[in-house]
C-alpha cells in the first residue's frame, strides 16, 4: 500500500519494477509495473471503491495486462515515456494498466545457463498474473476482467494466455518458477497483434505465401538472400506440405459453415479465398483496390521479408532456433516439417541435404514436442482442459511479412469454430509489423466487451 508513487505526466498512481516471483533467476526482467487512475487510490494507497474515472470505478475497471515480449527475447517491463509504453490511452479511459517483462531466448542465470528457452516466457506471464491476483486486495480494478494485450511474440503470448488459462500442462514449470499455485492465470479477453505462432508449421505457411518471390530483404531476421536451386526445391516442398496441413485442420468458414480447403496448387479452394477476402476487406476499408491474387500481392505489394527457411533456419541462426535451444545449448532445430522438406530433396541435392541430415533428430522426442505445444495457442483451442477467454480481437498489418497472413487467419477461424466467445479479426491496410490498429479502437472494443 505504501509503494504507490504519483506519476504527474499520466495523472495516475504507479507501482514500478516489482519482481513477481521470489525465485526469479533473472530479476532484471521478471518484473512488472502497475498503473491506476488517480481517483482509484487515496494518498495513502487505500482503494477508493467509489473513485470513478471515465466509465469505470476502482471496483469494476478492466485491467490491461500488456506483455512486453518481443522477438522471443528477454524483455523488461516498460516505463512511461519509452517507445513501447502504451499505457496512456488506457489510463485516460479509466482502465488499470500493467506492463510485464519476461525471460527470453538469451536469458542466462548467474551460472551462465540459458534459463529463458521455450516455454519460459509464457511461464513468466502466468506467474506474473498469479502474483497480481494474489495481491488483488491492495490493487484497484476488477481482476476477473483481465485483458491480455501483446504484439508479435507478445501477440503469441497473449493468444496463449487466452486459451490455456490454468492448464495443468504448465504446473511443473509454474511451481519451479515460484508461482502462486492456488491462484488463477486465466484472462477474460485478449487483444492479439501480429501473432508469431504455430512455429512448427510457420515455415510451410511462409513458403506457401511467399514462394514466388526468390529474394528476401535485409532485416533483423537475416541478410538479403537470393534463393539457390536447393532452397527453391525446399520451398516448393514446404508449400505443398502446407496444403496437406491446412486440409487436415478441419476448419470451417464461420459465415457459411463450409469446410475450408486449399487446392493442390495452393492458389484455389475456400481457404485461399478466405485469405484473399481478408486482404480485400482491409484494402476496401481504405478505399483502395483489392489484390486479385496472392502471388501478385507478394510480387507487387508486399514482398518476402525472410529467406527460406524463415523460422527454423537451415543454418540454425533464427531467433526461433535460439528459442528452442536448452539450458546448455543455445540453438536447435525445431520443425519436423522443415526436416521432411530437406529430406525429400536429398536425391536431387545430396550434398546439401546430407550436411543437414542429423540436425532434427531430437525433434521427435516427446519432451521436445511438449515444449513446442506449450508455446502454441493452436494446440490449446480445442483442448477441453484450460480456461478460455471469451473475447478475442486479432489485428495484423497488411504490410506485415514477418509471418504468413494465413497463420493469424487460422487462429481466428479455429477460435470461431470452437465457439469460445466473440472473435473480431481483421488485417489493417498500410500497417507494418506493429500494434496494427486505429487510434482508440482497442479501448472502444474493451468498453464494449465490459458492458456485458
Ligand atoms: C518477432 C518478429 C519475428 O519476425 C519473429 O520471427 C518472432 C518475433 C517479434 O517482433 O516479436
Amino acid at each position: 500500500m505504501n509503494q504507490w508513487k504519483f506519476c504527474p505526466s499520466l495523472d495516475c498512481w504507479c507501482m514500478e519494477d516489482v519482481v513477481y516471483t521470489d525465485k526469479a533467476a533473472v530479476p532484471q526482467a521478471q518484473r512488472l509495473s502497475v498503473f491506476a487512475p488517480k481517483a482509484y487510490l487515496s494518498e495513502t494507497g487505500i482503494i477508493q471503491e467509489r473513485g470513478a474515472c471515465g466509465r469505470y470505478t476502482a471496483q469494476n475497471a478492466p485491467v490491461i495486462f500488456e506483455n512486453n515480449a518481443a522477438g522471443y527475447m528477454e524483455m523488461p517491463n516498460t516505463h512511461p515515456g519509452e517507445d513501447r509504453f502504451f499505457g496512456s490511452p488506457y489510463l485516460a479511459q479509466g482502465m488499470v494498466y500493467v506492463t510485464c517483462g519476461c525471460r527470453g531466448r538469451s536469458s542466462r542465470n548467474e551460472q551462465g545457463e540459458y534459463v529463458g528457452k521455450a516455454p519460459m516466457t509464457i511461464v513468466d506471464f502466468k506467474t506474473a498474473i498469479r502474483f497480481l491476483r494474489h495481491h488483488r486486495g491492495v490493487l484497484p480494478g476488477d481482476w476477473n476482467r483481465l485483458i491480455s494485450v501483446g504484439f508479435s511474440a507478445g501477440g503469441a503470448m497473449s493468444a496463449l494466455l487466452a486459451v490455456s488459462g490454468d492448464h495443468p500442462d504448465y504446473d511443473p514449470y509454474l511451481r519451479e518458477n515460484g508461482a502462486y499455485m492456488e491462484e488463477s492465470d486465466a484472462v477474460y479477453a485478449a487483444q492479439i497483434y501480429c501473432p508469431i505462432i504455430d512455429l512448427e508449421h510457420a515455415d510451410m505457411a511462409y513458403e506457401w505465401q511467399f514462394g514466388a518471390d526468390p529474394q528476401s530483404e535485409e532485416s533483423y531476421a537475416g541478410p538479403a538472400e537470393i534463393m539457390t536451386p536447393f532452397k527453391e526445391a525446399v520451398s516448393r516442398k514446404l508449400s505443398s506440405m502446407y496444403v496437406t496441413y491446412v486440409n487436415g485442420l478441419e476448419l470451417t468458414d464461420p459465415r457459411t459453415g463450409e469446410v475450408l480447403t486449399l487446392g493442390e496448387d495452393g492458389r484455389s479452394g475456400s481457404f485461399y479465398e478466405c485469405v484473399m477476402r481478408r486482404l480485400s476487406d482491409a484494402a476496401k476499408l481504405c478505399g483502395e483496390q483489392p489484390p486479385v491474387d496472392l502471388d501478385e500481392d507478394v510480387l507487387h505489394r508486399r514482398r518476402r521479408m525472410k529467406a527460406c527457411t524463415a523460422f527454423d533456419r537451415l543454418d540454425e541462426q533464427s531467433g526461433e532456433n535460439e528459442l528452442f535451444g536448452n539450458r546448455a545449448q543455445n540453438t536447435a532445430h525445431f520443425s519436423l516439417s522443415v526436416a521432411k522438406a530437406v529430406a525429400s530433396v536429398a536425391e536431387q541435392f545430396p550434398e546439401e541435404a546430407a550436411s543437414l541430415a542429423e540436425g532434427w533428430k531430437h525433434c521427435s522426442d516427446e519432451g521436445f514436442q511438449t515444449r513446442l505445444r506449450l508455446l502454441n495457442p493452436l494446440a490449446y483451442i480445442r483442448d477441453p482442459q484450460g480456461k478460455k477467454a471469451v473475447h478475442y480481437r486479432i489485428r495484423v498489418g497488411a504490410d506485415d511479412a514477418d509471418t504468413a497472413f494465413s497463420v493469424s487467419m487460422t487462429l481466428a477461424v479455429m477460435l470461431q469454430n470452437a465457439h469460445l466467445g466473440t472473435v473480431d479479426d481483421a488485417l489493417v491496410w498500410h500497417q507494418p509489423h506493429c500494434e496494427a490498429d486505429l487510434p482508440g479502437q482497442i479501448q472502444a472494443w474493451i468498453h464494449q466487451i465490459c458492458r456485458q
